[in-house]
């Protein structure tokens, strides 16, 4: 599909002329994305894999003659107007922190925006099910800035877009208060077409990597339990994590600033000199570094069935060392597991809620999204949303 061609494009242009009375001239848009393995590791210097799906933000605006931004998001029916030199936080949680956070974070890492804004946002990223609505947001209203020749930057090469994601990490570590990792602003930035997405989160090395032909169709499983209920648990795990690394480098002797500094086999040595909650959070989060390192290994290999396998330990490790899995999580992932061409499957995202993610063989993806409504309906008397995704290309920005 042409950018021209896109509905969300055409959608967004409809919506801007009718509200600010002009016509749009520049757009930007961003896909939402699914951890398939390295669950809590971005934080702990770990490794991840993830991929880019077909679901995304798209920001369609243009310059204005003052220093003002005002951004309409269609999702709510609000306008957000602030100064582009002054910006102030929105309320904790909403769309308006995401989306000036964007523009505080811009103006720190790149200096003065040279204009301002008016801009509409729309997408298809269904919000807090853990396909990161909220970095595809980011992405988007960057790329749109950055093409506008509001922010001087150019992301050609990927050291570039690397930059770019740490920018936006830091908006939501710093403006948004979200202490999150690395990995929902790479993924939205780096996707590619019928590839994962490797990232060191340490070293920040990354690659590209192939999925395969036929590639696997994703399948996200929305459980509709919401992840607000969670609030508060992302930063206790963050807080065990630490305490797990302090342990190690206290029993070990080791200067290593990130509990992935570490191994199996040192979590191994200094087990019984560490708090039994926070070496069983390590133990997670040092063999999902190693699933992550045998997934790269086996999709080079074109193996599927072994990616798959390694994504449902995955899922195990998180529910049963990290415990940020649920009740109904786990039943998606039963259903899943017995559904058609099921090859792997896991909690995405942060967990307690939301979503799972599952690997599945494209010819049967219509049945395998069939058989796993129908059961977990059965089940549990809730009808999960199932979204069959493909993955796909990162952020971009263009002129209209
Ligand atoms: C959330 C965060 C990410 C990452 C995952 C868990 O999605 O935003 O940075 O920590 O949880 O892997």
């Amino acid at each position: 599909m042409t950018t021209f061609s896109n509905p969300r494009i055409l959608d967004a242009r409809a919506r801007f002329e009718e509200i600010f009375g002009r016509a749009a001239r520049h757009y930007g848009r961003a896909p939402a994305r699914v951890e398939l393995l390295g669950n809590h590791t971005d934080y702990n210097g770990g490794l991840v894999m993830a991929a880019a799906v077909d679901r995304e933000t798209v920001v369609v605006g243009a310059p204005s003659a003052n220093r003002t931004a005002r951004v309409h998001a269609a999702h709510f029916g609000a306008i957000d107007e602030f100064p582009v030199d002054a910006i102030e936080p929105a309320a904790a949680g909403s769309w308006e922190r995401y989306a000036r956070g964007v523009v505080w974070a811009l103006v720190e890492d790149y200096g003065p925006l040279t204009t301002g804004f008016d801009a509409v946002v729309v997408g298809d990223v269904p919000l807090g099910a853990g396909l990161s609505s909220s970095a595809s947001l980011q992405a988007a209203l960057a790329l749109f800035l950055i093409t506008a020749g509001a922010v001087p930057a150019d992301l050609d090469q990927d050291a570039a877009r690397m930059a770019l994601a740490r920018t936006l990490n830091r908006s939501e570590n710093e403006f948004v208060g979200v202490g999150s990792g690395l990995l929902d602003q790479f993924s939205c930035l780096f996707g590619r077409r019928g590839h994962a997405l490797y990232l060191d989160c340490d070293t920040l090395a990354h690659d590209r990597v192939p999925l395969g032909q036929p590639g696997p169709a994703i399948v996200v499983c929305d459980s509709r339990t919401s992840r607000r209920l969670a609030d508060g648990k992302y930063d206790e795990r963050r807080l065990e994590c630490d305490r797990a690394a302090a342990g190690l480098r206290q029993f070990l002797g080791r200067e290593a600033a990130a509990l992935s500094a570490f191994t199996v086999a040192d979590l191994e040595v200094a087990w019984d000199a560490i708090d039994p909650v926070p070496r069983q959070r390590a133990r997670h989060v040092l063999t999902e570094n190693e699933r992550v390192r045998q997934g790269v290994r086996a999709l080079g290999k074109g193996d599927l069935e072994e990616f798959g396998r390694l994504i449902s330990a995955s899922h195990a490790s998180s529910r049963d060392d990290f415990e940020n899995s649920s009740s109904a999580l786990d039943l998606l992932i039963e259903c899943a597991a017995a559904a058609p061409g099921f090859l792997g499957g896991k909690l995405s995202g942060a967990g307690w809620a939301g979503c799972t993610v599952n690997l599945v063989k494209a010819e049967q993806a219509g049945d395998f999204a069939a058989s796993v409504r129908a059961e977990y309906h059965r089940k549990s008397g809730v009808e999960p949303l199932v979204h069959v995704c493909q993955s796909t290309a990162g952020a971009k920005g263009g002129n209209l």
